[in-house]
């Protein structure tokens, strides 16, 4: 998710990295390097950069998106697929799934807007499993201090939008509130009703550690002057004069380059490529940061030796620090999405979304002794890389959370939500939170150019399969509400293919044969204990370094009933602290 312009400086220094005709450059003075800039490596950036004396190299791989609409509308979350600024990934064939493959998209240069933090208990829970001075109360003041929230104006709490102050912040650098286009007249009441009809009561503020209900989403977004915010907006363009940061656009970080490779691995540098190919090597006397997104930061250590011996080995690559639960415990959500037609044109954006509880959608909870079974299923799919003793005490933790938070999220929109013209379109997408199901990713050539293995094993617990059925059928009946019927008529996957008295099996093979990723990757380099199949310690450390630290969504050790980026921000926020706190 980057998108920089290059201080005149790092110009110079790109120029001459450029133009070198050794194979190697080694440049020094670098205090830290942080690796992506992305959500938390812009953010880190920005804070460590505050301190006058301290220098600092980002390298990102993908280049500015300053103006490019694509990027700035708010409405557009879907063109930027399949365009240069999407990794593009693929999983590997999904055996749970009927073996079809799964796009990964991934910013590789693009930015955030759906804004919400998720439930209390769910970073309470962090803490409940060893990660000390992690809870929502610990975290609180760091996402207030990413956010300036815009208060809504009287036409927008008019169209639904709600807040209560003292959920957020007003002085920080990320704009935050309702969209400039918020749908005006009677949908969002007919749609609170629909919902409410359903047991679904209103929201003042989802960021308030509780969201389940109805309400209308907060963004990440520059309501006056209608762009999308992201992490350059925010974090970068505004300070990228600092002469004490230092940007590297369309440069692929390798590796990490060790001085002491021994116990207590010391970084003293990475290996970068440039986009003309050139390698060298960055110095950073201090600290280096990995924020390259789940699907990458874990390769990266991998490729630097920090990783399952057995996989270092196929590749060659000499193990620095045996840590077989890198890549591990790999969680996404998956997406599936019903198409309607009304016959009103909406020309506005609607950000409603309905969390609902298994309760809510009608779904069993799990049993001690399906965790059991689970724990050794996944295990299993996983060549026991994270044993079934220490899944099944996660999916004890994972088990009791949903026990009282949201396990759905059911989102409304109209075509103009997503950039299209004004439209008769509307369209619920919908997506199970917290699965049990964990895959991987990992190094699939020594190559730092070439693409991971990326495998997030959807449905390995058939459990999942089943909430994401429940989901689909109570989404179903929010639009066989007697206002939503009035409303619209199903165009996809229409009543044809899934009849209205499908059985629960055929919600299941149309969700199976239907979903895709929900894009929330997360836990690839996840901060728990080590014994538990841990990367990184509650400073985010990686055992067995020194000074190596991961810093964005892989270090997540549970899913969220909310969106990433805001929390992420928020671990970004309290990583620069413990970083600065370690400088003295
Ligand atoms: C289409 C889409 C829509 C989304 N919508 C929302 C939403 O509405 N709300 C929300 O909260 N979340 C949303 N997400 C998820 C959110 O974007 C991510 O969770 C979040 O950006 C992850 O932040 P991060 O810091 O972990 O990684 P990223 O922001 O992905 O940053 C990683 C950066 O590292 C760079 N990089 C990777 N490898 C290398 C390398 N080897 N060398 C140098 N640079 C490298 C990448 O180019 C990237 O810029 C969406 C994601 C997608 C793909
Ligand atoms: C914007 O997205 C469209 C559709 O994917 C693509 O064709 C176009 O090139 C993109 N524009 C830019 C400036 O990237
Ligand atoms: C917060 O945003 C408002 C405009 O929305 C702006 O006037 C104000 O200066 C911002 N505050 C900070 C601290 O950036
Ligand atoms: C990055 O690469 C793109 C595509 O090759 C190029 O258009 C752009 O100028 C490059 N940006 C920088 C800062 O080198
Ligand atoms: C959508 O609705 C319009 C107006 O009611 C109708 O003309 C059109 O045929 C419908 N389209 C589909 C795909 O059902
Ligand atoms: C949307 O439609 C309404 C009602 O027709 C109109 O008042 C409003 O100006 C339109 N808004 C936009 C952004 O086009
Ligand atoms: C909603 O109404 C406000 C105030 O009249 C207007 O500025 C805004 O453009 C309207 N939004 C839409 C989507 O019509
Ligand atoms: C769902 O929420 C309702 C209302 O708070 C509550 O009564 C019920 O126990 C919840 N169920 C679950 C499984 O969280
Ligand atoms: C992994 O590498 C093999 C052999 O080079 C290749 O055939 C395969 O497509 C690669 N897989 C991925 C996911 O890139
Ligand atoms: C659903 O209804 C159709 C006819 O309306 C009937 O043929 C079919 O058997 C029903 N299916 C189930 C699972 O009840
Ligand atoms: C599972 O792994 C943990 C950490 O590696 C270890 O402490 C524990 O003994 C293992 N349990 C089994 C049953 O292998």
């Amino acid at each position: 998710m980057l998108f920089v312009t290059v201080t005149t400086l790092s110009a110079c220094l790109f120029a001459i990295l450029q133009s070198s005709l050794s194979f190697a450059t080694v440049m020094d003075g670098f205090d830290y390097i942080i690796v992506g800039g992305g959500t938390a490596g812009l953010t880190v950036a920005n804070r460590l950069t505050e301190l006058p004396d301290i220098k600092v190299a980002v390298i990102e791989a993908g280049d500015k998106v300053f103006d490019n609409p694509n990027v700035t509308t708010p409405e557009l979350f879907t063109v930027t697929l399949g365009t240069s600024i999407d990794w593009q990934y693929e999983s590997t064939p999904q055996t749970y799934a009927g073996g079809k493959t799964i796009a990964c998209s991934a910013g590789k240069a693009l930015g955030g807007m759906t804004w919400v933090r998720g439930e209390k208990s769910q970073i309470d829970a962090w803490g409940a499993i060893g990660n000390k001075g992690w809870s929502w109360d610990e975290l609180l003041p760091y996402y207030k201090k990413s956010e300036n929230f815009t208060v809504p104006s009287a036409a927008q709490l008019e169209a639904g939008a709600s807040y209560h102050p003292s959920d957020h912040g007003e002085s920080g650098p990320l704009k935050t509130g309702y969209p400039f286009g918020l749908q005006n007249g009677s949908l969002h009441e007919t749609v609170a009703t629909a919902w409410g009809s359903l047991g679904m009561p209103p929201i003042l503020d989802a960021n308030g550690g509780h969201v389940r209900g109805f309400t209308v989403w907060q963004s990440t977004v520059d309501r006056d002057a209608n762009i999308r915010e992201d992490a350059a907006r925010a974090f970068y363009y505004p300070f990228q004069d600092r002469p004490n940061l230092y940007i590297f656009l369309n440069t692929t970080a390798n590796r990490i380059v060790w001085s002491d490779a021994s116990e207590d691995a010391v970084a003293e540098g990475v290996e970068i490529t440039s986009s003309y190919g050139i390698v060298s090597v960055i110095r950073a006397s201090r600290e280096v940061i990995i924020s390259a997104g789940s699907y990458r930061s874990p390769t990266i250590l991998e490729l630097s030796g920090i990783g399952n011996p057995s996989i270092l080995e196929t590749f060659g690559i000499s193990n620095i620090v045996d840590l077989p639960s890198v890549g591990e415990n790999l969680m996404d959500q998956p997406n599936n999405v019903l198409i309607y037609n009304s016959s009103t044109i909406f020309n506005g954006t609607t950000s409603y979304v309905a969390y609902g509880n298994t309760t809510d959608f009608d779904m069993e909870l799990p049993s001690d002794d399906d965790l059991s079974v689970w724990a050794e299923k996944v295990a299993a799919a996983n060549d026991n890389a994270v044993n079934a003793s220490s899944l099944e005490y996660l999916f004890k933790v994972q088990s009791d959370l949903i026990r009282y938070v949201p396990n759905a999220e059911s989102i409304f929109s109209t075509g103009k939500t997503f950039g299209y013209p004004p439209s008769v379109i509307i369209a619920t997408a919908f997506w199970l939170l917290m699965p049990f199901s964990r895959g991987s990713v990992h190094i699939n050539s020594s190559d730092p150019l070439a693409y991971p293995t990326i495998n997030p094993n959807y449905f390995t617990v058939d459990y999942d399969l089943k909430t994401q059925a429940a989901i689909a059928k109570w989404t179903r009946s929010f639009w066989m509400t007697s206002g939503m019927r009035d409303l619209a008529t199903e165009i996809s996957p229409g009543y044809d293919i899934l009849p209205g008295n499908a059985t629960d099996a055929q919600y299941a093979e149309w969700v199976k044969t239907t979903f895709s990723s929900n894009s929330h990757p997360l836990g690839t380099a996840a901060m728990m204990p080590r014994e538990l199949g841990g990367v990184v310690d509650s400073s985010l450390k990686v055992y067995g370094t020194k000074n190596v630290r991961v810093v964005d969504a892989s270090v997540m050790p549970f899913q969220m009933s909310g969106h990433l980026t805001a929390t992420i921000y928020a671990i970004a926020e309290k990583a620069a602290d413990l970083i600065k706190a370690d400088i003295k």
